[in-house]
């Protein structure tokens, strides 16, 4: 069969509320043109993010009415433990409320002033995180990555050559430690390869550098890596993710992504004396080690779908619906980041929109025509969010604009993803009518999530 469908079938469905174009238009401009201030009722189809948003399964709400609430070693926290022990083999589980509070509590100890954080790209959150603690975020990504219409199997690689040169010049003490994102989310959800994180970890073993997985979207890319790499088309999803978490010292995991949860988190650690401390820290800003921050059916529910994510079926399905997407706007002349990514398909916002300069937001510019034409929420990935200022006060632009059209897990089926390629095919016939923006009110870190426009 050539159609491959959704491997599950709705149990309880959400209405979403149509609106008219007159309607979104003045919504719009009530949210000072950023799409992050909409209200999501306002929204038909949410592409804003893939995280928190997926439909969790029957036996993952059937977990949620057994979860134990016990404050101190409850059973939901055991099997929690177990899940994530087995797959990382990862010795110090610490749940967390999400990714970015494991990521706080490892720059903690790991990160200081004066040095540097290496990454293929650091995520927004883990960049701020490295950069508050008073480190550099350093992004080495192969070449190919920051290109969008070049195709590489594995997009989201670390420029092993370039990490050497960075060890060599700087000296390996300098280095806190290096961190895989995968996938690669910031640069278009693009995998890392085994071979790559192989020689990622033999180079740090070499020269004791902290090695870690930002571990977000674990299950995907081990998929990819199924279908792409020499040598693994015969193994499990599981048996690659287990592979893989093996080659790190340690690991920091946003649950609302591959564990399919509403919330939560975990750091994963082997190193004894680091996890004591990072245990302590958990105690005062999260809570005690075997909640830390969540509720005993949080647990439960994370466990569930961590086991729920590595089946091959639905993995084969989630890519391939992904690619349909991509394959869809890229067969109409859009253009996008190819191959497409594991949980999102990106959009080309400054190939796009090429009569609007990159001082003037052509990512916003995009998002708020995604928006207006067809009430699809999107996220800009680009000068607004990476964007920073020289010292006259000019825009140093991000090296791509990008526009991240995220996809919840198993909340749209196809025909809203025909909907969604219908209204981008619209939007691109008439962008020479599009304009762009500038920035009104802006916060100096994170600023994205809180900035105001005009229309210039
Ligand atoms: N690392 C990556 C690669 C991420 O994509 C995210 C979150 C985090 C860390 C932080 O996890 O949100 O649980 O604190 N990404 C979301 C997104 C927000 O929309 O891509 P968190």
């Amino acid at each position: 069969m050539k159609t491959i469908i959704e491997p599950f079938r709705i149990k309880s469905v959400e209405p979403i509320r149509l609106t008219t174009r007159q309607q979104r238009q003045q919504l719009l401009a009530d949210a000072h043109y950023n799409p992050f201030s909409l209200q999501a009722d306002h929204v038909l189809i949410d592409l804003l993010t893939d995280s928190g948003t997926s439909a969790m399964s029957s036996r993952q709400w059937a977990g949620m009415m057994i979860g134990d609430e016990s404050y101190a070693g409850g059973s939901s926290f055991l099997r929690f433990e177990q899940t994530v022990r087995e797959l990382t083999g990862m010795t110090h589980i610490l749940p967390t409320h999400q990714g970015r509070a494991a990521e706080r509590i490892l720059f903690r100890f790991l990160s200081a002033p004066g040095k540097v954080v290496i990454s293929n790209t650091l995520f927004d959150t883990t960049r701020a995180n490295a950069e508050s603690s008073g480190a550099e975020g350093l992004d080495l990504l192969i070449p190919e990555g920051k290109q969008p219409a070049v195709h590489h199997p594995f997009k989201g690689n670390l420029d092993v050559t370039a990490l050497s040169e960075v060890i060599r010049e700087r000296g390996a003490e300098a280095i806190a430690l290096v961190m895989l994102t995968i996938t690669n989310n910031s640069g278009g959800g693009q995998p890392v390869s085994m071979e790559n994180a192989r020689q990622v970890s033999a180079m740090c073993r070499q020269h004791q550098i902290p090695f870690f997985i930002d571990a977000c979207r674990f299950a995907e890319n081990a998929m990819f890596i199924q279908q792409r790499e020499p040598g693994y088309a015969d193994k499990s999803p599981t048996q690659i993710a287990r592979e893989m978490f093996r080659l790190a010292d340690g690991a920091t995991m946003s649950a609302k992504k591959d564990a399919f949860a509403n919330i939560g988190g975990f750091l994963a650690l082997n190193d004894d004396g680091l996890a004591q401390r990072c245990r302590e820290e958990l105690i005062i800003t999260e809570g005690f080690p075997t909640y830390g921050g969540l509720a005993g059916r949080d647990l439960e529910a994370i466990a569930t779908g961590l086991e729920e994510v590595l089946d091959a079926d639905y993995l084969h399905y989630r890519l391939r619906s992904v690619a349909y997407l991509g394959e869809k706007l890229s067969a109409a002349g859009i253009p996008l980041v190819m191959p497409t990514g594991g949980h999102a398909v990106y959009l080309d916002a400054r190939a796009f929109l090429a009569h609007i300069p990159v001082e003037q937001y052509p990512g916003q510019a995009l998002v708020c025509a995604l928006y207006e034409t067809g009430g699809i929420r999107a996220c800009e990935i680009g000068s607004v969010m990476f964007g920073k200022y020289d010292a006259a006060g000019q825009l140093i632009p991000a090296p791509l604009d990008l526009v991240r059209l995220a996809i919840p897990r198993r909340v749209y089926t196809q025909s809203h993803i025909d909907y969604v390629a219908e209204v981008i095919e619209e939007v691109y016939t008439n962008r020479e009518a599009l304009f762009g923006f500038e920035i009104t009110h802006e916060t100096p870190m994170l600023r994205h999530f809180t900035a105001q426009f005009k229309p210039v």
